[in-house]
């Protein structure tokens, strides 16, 4: 959810706000309800902000210049506490002389309280936010001392919730101090020159050396370096680390949409994820391993966590993982886990799953699932970030930065991803297991250049998106990992092109959906290859037909040379062949390319759909 910027540097001209405003564009796809800057100049504070698209924020920096500065904050807003409007979009200013600006990321949850305190204290508010009531505390606690870091410290010891808080103030030019907790900020380090950001995009321009902050910190950054204090006061250490992509790699390069662009990387994002996790013994590379090799041995039910795009990877997870290493795996939807009362012990491995590492409801399932005692193991794309620090061990992957907020080549890494650990668990166990684990291993190897192959292929399904661009409900069917898949395809045409899209089980439809089935209706089926084990073949061609009888229009994805949905399908969607377990890296891509050329054909802004964000990190 909202993106933050903040920047100090040496030198007193138009670069503060420079790098902001850069660094906003980049955290857009954070959110894009409202952006506002905040620069400290010559001893006052000059604020700007907009309702709507970064672009009606430069529009007004245009029409009322504000004047060059060292010091500035920045931010993209996706609301949760009052209406994107110019008076709610951040910064908020604190205290009588309206000195301190603040911007935030997350939820105060105990605002209203605060809130009443203050306005008996005779403290006015003009927004509806619950953020104006954290600018307004750190505004009187810097009353106190006149120290910006301070009077953070003493105001977050009143805050619940999560948050990422930053604030300048007028008579302190060339600080900005943020503070965290179950939010993310990571502080970016420059010659004479400092950054924070939401995440590195903010600052990937300028530096590749970055700092993790830790939960419940405060940094302060100058021109010359920066401090970390934990809530308790005391100085802690910050650990760094160098960022391995470059800006170029978070740009579109040419493309008209990231989302476009990420769909064609997705061949090195599985391959790139592959790259170095097995050594010559045969043993997985997991990134920073806190679990021994017996804790994992001894584990006898997975549970996997996680949300949206990222659940259903787990889903296609848990067949692979069950069939491989004969352990059994549920998938709980990271929101519900805590709610569902789980059975969970320290010989359960808890998985999540999250591209941007951040997601809250995520988070707080595996923070959960440690409380109960388990073991805990992150598979996410984002260093650095949260959910693999609260974790006991992670293993990230490689699809580089994913901006759209539609997730694509994040997801085929996750896949593979959890391949990767479902074929180490098998070696784990040894025997038969391990065996069939090199088997797959090898096959999971040449998987980028079949992703590749589908990805050449697409000429026909961005005429049939094209042609269906009035279309007002699509369907999709799958069956084993064809499912999740299924699910998926719904998903990416619903938060893309806004159409109404379900996902079922094809078994599922004799049970009740195939009631909605009416002469024309579309109806994306994801065959699996006609070797899938129990005829399931089969029984999905005779889904087909059954649906085909009542008049739908069948969409087909099949292996080559599958000839037997042929006389049932209106479209033929060709992948290569693959052992049914893999398939689901290739029977998502059309899907994809269906959704983006659907919503490309409405006039649809296909990165930044509607009421979305990319990170949801609130619950
Ligand atoms: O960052 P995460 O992978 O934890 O995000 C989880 C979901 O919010 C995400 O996959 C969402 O469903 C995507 N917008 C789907 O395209």
């Amino acid at each position: 959810m909202c993106g933050i910027v903040g920047y100090v540097g040496s030198h007193v001209d138009g670069a503060a706000l420079d790098v902001v405003m850069e660094g906003l564009a980049r955290l857009e796809y954070r959110g894009y309800d409202s952006a506002g800057v905040a620069l400290v100049a010559d001893g006052t504070l000059a604020t700007e902000k907009r309702a709507g698209k970064l672009e009606n924020l430069r529009q007004a920096i245009i029409d009322h210049p504000l004047p060059p500065s060292s010091t500035a904050i920045g931010h993209t807003r996706w609301a949760t506490h009052g209406g994107p409007t110019d008076t709610n979009a951040h910064p908020h200013r604190g205290g009588a002389d309206g000195k301190l600006a603040l911007i935030h990321n997350g939820i105060i949850e105990n605002f209203h309280p605060l809130k009443e305190r203050l306005v008996a204290d005779g403290v006015k508010f003009l927004s509806e936010t619950d953020t104006e009531v954290a600018a307004q505390l750190v505004a009187r606690e810097y009353e106190a001392d006149r120290d910006l870091t301070q009077a953070m410290l003493r105001a977050v010891a009143h805050l619940e919730g999560a948050f990422t808080l930053l604030a300048v103030h007028a008579d302190s030019p060339g600080v900005v101090v943020g503070a965290r907790r179950n939010s993310p900020l990571v502080v970016g380090l420059g010659d004479g020159e400092n950054f924070l950001g939401s995440d590195v995009a903010a600052f990937i321009g300028h530096t590749r050396h970055a700092v993790e902050l830790g939960q419940d910190q405060i940094v302060t950054i100058t021109p010359d370096g920066y401090d970390v204090i934990g809530f308790d006061g005391e100085p802690t250490e910050a650990r760094a680390y160098e960022v391995t992509w470059d800006a170029s790699a978070a740009e579109k390069g040419g493309f008209d949409t990231f989302m476009e662009k990420e769909i064609l990387e997705q061949p090195h994002a599985v391959a790139d994820t592959l790259l170095g996790r097995v050594d010559p013994a045969g043993r997985l590379v997991l990134d920073e391993v806190r679990i021994p090799e017996e804790r994992l041995r001894a584990v006898t039910r997975i549970t996997i966590v996680a949300c949206g795009t990222a659940s259903y990877a787990g889903m296609v997870a848990k067949y692979a993982i069950e069939h491989w290493a004969r352990i059994p795996v549920e998938v709980s939807l990271a929101h519900e886990f805590r709610y569902c009362d789980p059975i969970v012990d320290e010989n359960t491995l808890v998985i999540s799953i999250s591209q941007s590492g951040e997601t809250m409801d995520t988070l707080m399932a595996v923070k959960h699932a440690r409380e109960l005692g388990a073991q805990t193991l992150s598979i996410c794309n984002t260093h650095g970030s949260t959910i693999p620090r609260e974790s006991d061990a992670v293993l990230y992957t490689h699809a580089g930065p994913e901006v759209a907020v539609a997730s694509t080549k994040a997801f085929l890494a996750q896949i593979t991803a959890a391949y990767v650990l479902g074929l180490y668990l098998a070696q784990l166990k040894g025997g038969s297991h391990a065996e069939q684990a090199t088997t797959i291993l090898a096959e999971l190897r040449g998987m980028p250049d079949k992703v590749q192959t589908v990805l050449d292929r697409m000429g026909r399904v961005k005429e049939i998106a094209r042609f269906m661009a009035d279309t007002r409900s699509v369907l999709f069917l799958g069956r084993h990992v064809g499912y999740p898949i299924a699910l998926e395809g719904a998903l990416k045409l619903k938060e893309i092109a806004y159409i109404h899209a379900e996902g079922f089980a094809a078994g599922e439809l004799k049970h009740g959906p195939i009631a909605l089935i009416e002469p024309g209706q579309p109806v994306f089926i994801v065959v699996p290859g006609p070797d899938t084990p129990h005829d399931l073949h089969k029984k999905v061609v005779s889904n087909i037909q059954e649906i085909r009888a009542r008049g739908a229009r069948t969409l087909v994805i099949a292996e080559d040379g599958d000839e037997e949905v042929v006389p049932y399908a209106d479209e033929v969607i060709r992948v290569p062949h693959s052992s049914p377990l893999l398939q689901p890296l290739l029977t998502v891509v059309p899907l994809q390319v269906f959704a983006l050329h659907l919503a490309t054909a409405k006039g649809l802004d296909v990165d930044q759909p509607r009421n979305l964000a990319k990170s949801v990190t609130v619950e």
